[in-house]
């Protein structure tokens, strides 16, 4: 398997004009967070990093007010079948719109726009002479990680792992990784190394070979800050996989404007939400992360 080329800052990736409806075909619990699976008949197969506009067809909106407008969601993985493309979500109920999403019943109906975004770029696209990846999540910004992760070993390009959690309520998406060499960091103690994540990264960067490799990250914005100024500070590459509060998801509110390092802002919906570390000011954005 090979990895396509990402679009650069500027270039925008279509996605399929319009709404489909997509049929839940699994919800299951992963620790603190839900995976579900949706069989999307008639879109494309995303790339990782991409992301979906959902809402559900019944509990949202109408009579009922919020959740209203549908609601951002990575694509943890996706697997082409006879029917259409798997599509797995992990969630974190946090909101309406969140809770109602991670309990979906199987054959119900969903409405989805997308895949939509930027996705991460091969390790070589990063920068030149990189031939691996170390990939860094926090909570529930493991999601893209892990169908990122299963794309980069198929393509037979080596991949470390860290993922770091608050405590056991706010974690969770470890069964989408299906494999042991992930190095677990928890701020209560409860898994892995206690502190965080970035901990686990530091050691790594220190390490001869850290250059040749790239960062990819995608986790709270206080997370990414600091995945954004280590990596800087030692020359290493990286992306970010960002969130801010998006009300459409196609260019059209300007809700997820944030500012560009080189002046001027990016909309995070069309021109992200994968960016690279050198490309912004900062990933502290009012209105993202909880
Ligand atoms: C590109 C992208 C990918 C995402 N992927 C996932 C995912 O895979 N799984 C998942 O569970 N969530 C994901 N999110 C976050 C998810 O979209 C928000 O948590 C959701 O919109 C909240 O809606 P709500 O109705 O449940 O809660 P709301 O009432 O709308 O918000 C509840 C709380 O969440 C905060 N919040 C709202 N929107 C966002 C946002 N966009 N980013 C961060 N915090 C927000 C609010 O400040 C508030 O504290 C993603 C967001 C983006 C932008
Ligand atoms: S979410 Fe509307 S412009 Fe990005």
């Amino acid at each position: 398997m090979t990895i396509d080329r990402a679009p650069r800052l500027g270039q925008r990736v279509l996605a399929p004009f319009g709404r489909r409806r997509c049929e839940v075909s699994r919800n299951l619990s992963s620790g603190g967070y839900r995976i579900f699976s949706a069989l999307d008949r008639d879109g494309p197969e995303p790339s990782a990093g991409q992301f979906y506009m959902l809402a559900a067809d019944s509990g949202w909106g109408g009579d009922q007010g919020r959740p209203y407008l549908a609601r951002a969601f990575s694509v943890a993985d996706a697997e082409p079948t006879d029917d259409g493309v798997r599509l797995d979500f992990l969630v974190q109920a946090v909101g309406p719109g969140t809770s109602r999403l991670a309990e979906p019943e199987v054959g119900e109906g969903l409405s989805i726009h997308g895949p939509l975004g930027r996705p991460f770029s091969a390790p070589k696209e990063v920068s030149d002479g990189v031939a691996g990846a170390i990939l860094v999540g926090g909570g529930i910004g493991v999601a893209p990680l892990a169908i990122w992760r299963r794309q980069l070993l198929a393509a037979g390009i080596p991949a470390r792992v860290l993922l770091g959690f608050r405590d056991r309520a706010n974690s969770g998406g470890l069964d989408l990784f299906d494999c042991s060499e992930i190095r677990l960091a928890s701020e209560d103690g409860h898994t892995g190394h206690r502190g965080y994540v970035t901990d686990l990264l530091a050691v790594l960067l220190e390490g001869d070979d850290a250059p040749s490799a790239a960062v990819y990250a995608c986790g709270p914005p206080a997370m990414l800050e600091a995945v954004r100024t280590m990596c800087a500070d030692r020359g290493v590459a990286c992306e970010l996989a960002m969130e801010a509060p998006m009300a459409c998801g196609f260019g059209a509110c300007f809700g997820c404007a944030i500012p560009l390092s080189s002046g001027g802002y990016m909309r995070l919906c069309v021109d992200g939400p994968v960016v690279r570390g050198s490309e912004i000011e900062t990933t502290l954005v009012r209105g993202s992360g909880h």
